[in-house]
């Protein structure tokens, strides 16, 4: 028997329920593993919820990181006791042990732990699509980052300074944007939701009216619209989360008179459903990582049953950086 953590229905964080699991063997195109670090992602509280349906009962947590402990018929390329990690499902990470299609696993590399892998693969490999295939960040642009202390957030400021662009973000709190700060958002501006105008006002005095190229918006129902007016002439939002809610329905003609704005709601299953997409922002990612430039900050750590206090950290901004369940 290993433990599990399932939702038989959807709502808060008490939902998420302990269960015993018996893990068969692992068939055609799967292998089993044992976990060893569980990524905890703001996407987990959508699918407790019942933001993002899903089929009940249900697994919950798409990211981990594992040793393969046995592999089923046709799996090549793996071999039993290798360090691998995932970061697109299917759901069932917050589980000791689990099946998953061998295509899903990207080998992990030496220079990178385990725990670095489970905290950084989904949020890495979202910072990677962002600002290297959603927008195309060349040095000198100034980019908006919301949540720049976040999970996702924190890369994003860290890859983005590598890639020599400018920074302005948006936080919480006053020791949040010294977090941000410290990993290379320039300008980390407590936002103070009531008043979006005086963010806004403040992108326009650090950018001396120019504005920002992106704005990568994980923020959503209260920063959406004042993400727009933070943006240059066919300047980019990138409208990648919700974690103030769903935003209203976007009005096409703002776009216009605004500086003909695009706007994307970018996903990574769409970004890494190619297998080679995945791995090659996988290697990109955890190069960066190996060598430094990246610093995975795993601000929060938790074991698998304190499931629902990490849910409650997490949607009540008490987190920063990456959290991890640590399993074995
Ligand atoms: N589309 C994709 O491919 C993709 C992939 C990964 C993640 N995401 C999205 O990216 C976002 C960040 O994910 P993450 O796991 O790294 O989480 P996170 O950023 O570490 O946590 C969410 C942060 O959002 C900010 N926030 C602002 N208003 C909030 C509110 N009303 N309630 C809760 N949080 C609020 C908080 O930071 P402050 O207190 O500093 O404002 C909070 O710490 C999520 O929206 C997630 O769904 C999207």
């Amino acid at each position: 028997m290993s433990l599990i953590i399932r939702i038989h229905r959807t709502g808060g964080p008490e939902v998420l329920q302990l269960d015993d699991a018996v893990v068969g063997d692992p068939g055609p195109g799967q292998v089993k593993l044992r976990h060893t670090a569980v990524g905890l992602n703001f996407i987990d509280t959508y699918h407790r919820t019942g933001h993002y349906p899903v089929p009940l009962p249900s697994g919950l947590g798409l990211e981990a990181a594992a040793v393969v402990s046995a592999i089923g018929p046709g799996v090549e390329g793996l071999h039993v006791g290798q360090r691998v990690a995932y970061a697109t499902g299917p759901l069932g990470a917050y589980a000791e042990e689990r099946l998953i299609p061998a295509e899903r696993l990207v080998p992990v590399p030496q220079g990178v732990t385990d725990r670095q892998a489970a905290a950084v693969l989904l949020k890495g490999l979202t910072a990677q699509y962002l600002v290297r295939r959603t927008h195309v960040v060349k040095a000198g642009e100034t980019v908006v980052v919301h949540a720049a202390a976040g999970g996702v957030g924190l890369l994003l400021c860290q890859w983005l300074r590598h890639l020599g662009a400018t920074v302005i973000g948006s936080v919480g709190t006053a020791e949040k944007a010294e977090l941000a700060r410290a990993n290379g958002c320039q300008y980390p501006l407590v936002l103070d939701a009531s008043n979006p105008g005086r963010f806004v006002q403040q992108v326009g005095e650090i950018t001396q009216g120019a504005k920002a190229s992106v704005v990568y918006d994980s923020v959503g129902k209260d920063t959406m619209l004042m993400s727009l007016d933070c943006l240059a002439p066919f300047g980019l939002l990138a409208m990648f989360g919700s974690s103030s809610g769903a935003p209203p329905p976007l009005d096409l003609g703002l776009l216009g008179p605004k500086g003909s704005l695009f706007v994307t709601r970018p996903t990574l299953m769409t970004y890494a459903a190619k297998r080679t997409d995945l791995l090659q922002g996988a290697a990109e990612l955890f190069d960066l990582v190996a060598r430094g430039v990246l610093k995975v900050h795993i601000n929060q750590e938790y074991p698998l049953r304190a499931a629902a206090q990490a849910h409650r950290d997490l949607e009540g901004r008490r987190t920063t950086g990456s959290s991890v369940f640590l399993v074995g």
